[in-house]
């Protein structure tokens, strides 16, 4: 028989290759060991320079809440203001009458009462921007956005008329019912509408309509106009507070009405194009689970 040695396939033990392997092996070992070391000290720098990063994203993150915080306020104040203006106005024209020594007993106290009334409507508005700064939406209830609609119409339509603009009530919801606070959503698509008019007051054909989309989840008010437009500058700028191009304009408008819309899940797109018009888009949201239920009346 004939059998392959086993001892053919073994390595033969030279003493000279040994010792080399043993050499090698002990070199990258120390190389090893260093590496290690010099890894170690790496990633020790590494977690210290974390440690200073995420430090640093706290800081800034603390700062960005608080300028945000500051912002909100600075606006909260700016919408109070606004607010405020008329119904303080007409209070100090009524209590300007009552020093009137002439004033006969009866119109004194018509005249007080209007006052009080004024004053009375001041402190529910004071109210009503506290809540609203807390993040609440006052007095939400369904309403019919036909219903709404057809007061703004019924507010416009004259105005309009009388400036030889044609208002146009385009889609008419019926049945379309929504939660959330009227009287906000009414005073936001008031200012849209109000600028709008003012936009078209050159236009040689001036036109403004308003208009209405739903979705399943939110609403959309359009409100067009034919008017001057907005060079990108201006558009960039529109929502900041006390920003306006009109003498007697306060620039309080769009950002009062952007932060209804918004406090009712929505916001506001603009598109608009120098001398050719302008489109708002309000949108809001049609009454989410998580709203508070409506008050009852
Ligand atoms: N439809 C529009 N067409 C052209 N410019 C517009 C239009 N709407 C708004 N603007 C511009 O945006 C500016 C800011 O509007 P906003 O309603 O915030 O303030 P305002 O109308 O100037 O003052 P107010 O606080 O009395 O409403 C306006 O001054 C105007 O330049
Ligand atoms: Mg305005």
């Amino acid at each position: 028989m004939n059998h392959t040695s086993p001892a053919a396939t073994e390595i033969p033990l030279d003493p000279a290759r040994l010792a080399e392997a043993f050499r090698l092996f002990n070199q990258v070992s120390e190389e090893l060991s260093t590496a290690y070391g010099a890894l170690e000290r790496q990633v020790e720098a590494l977690t210290a320079e974390l440690a200073a990063a995420n430090a640093e994203t706290q800081r800034l993150r603390e700062e960005a809440e608080r300028n945000k915080r500051l912002t909100a306020m600075g606006e909260m104040a700016a919408q109070l203001a606004h607010q405020l203006r008329t119904p303080l106005a007409a209070a100090l024209l009524y209590a300007g009458n009552l020093e009137n020594p002439d004033l006969p007993e009866a119109s004194r106290v018509g005249i007080a009462q209007k006052t009080v009334g004024r004053l009375k409507h001041l402190e529910r508005l004071i109210q009503d921007m506290l809540l609203f700064a807390r993040g609440e939406v006052l007095g939400r209830e369904p309403f019919e956005v036909a219903d709404l609609l057809g007061e703004l119409a019924h507010t416009f339509e004259p105005l309009a008329r009388a400036r030889g603009v044609s208002f146009e009530l385009t889609a008419e919801p019926a049945g379309l019912v929504i939660i959330g606070n009227r009287k906000a959503i009414a005073g936001a698509l008031t200012n849209l509408i109000e600028n709008a008019l003012q936009a078209v007051a050159e236009s040689p054909s001036p036109k403004v309509s308003l208009g209405v989309t739903a979705s399943a989840e939110q609403l959309a008010f359009g409100i067009r106009d034919n008017g001057r437009g907005m060079a990108q500058d201006v558009v960039a700028r529109l929502f900041e507070p006390f920003f306006t191009t009109r003498a007697e304009g306060t620039g309080l408008g769009l950002a009062i009405a952007r932060g209804v819309a918004r406090a009712h899940g929505g916001g506001i797109d603009v598109t608009s194009e120098p001398g050719a018009g302008t489109e708002f888009i309000l949108t809001v949201s049609r009454g989410s689970a998580d709203a508070p239920p409506p008050e009852s009346s």
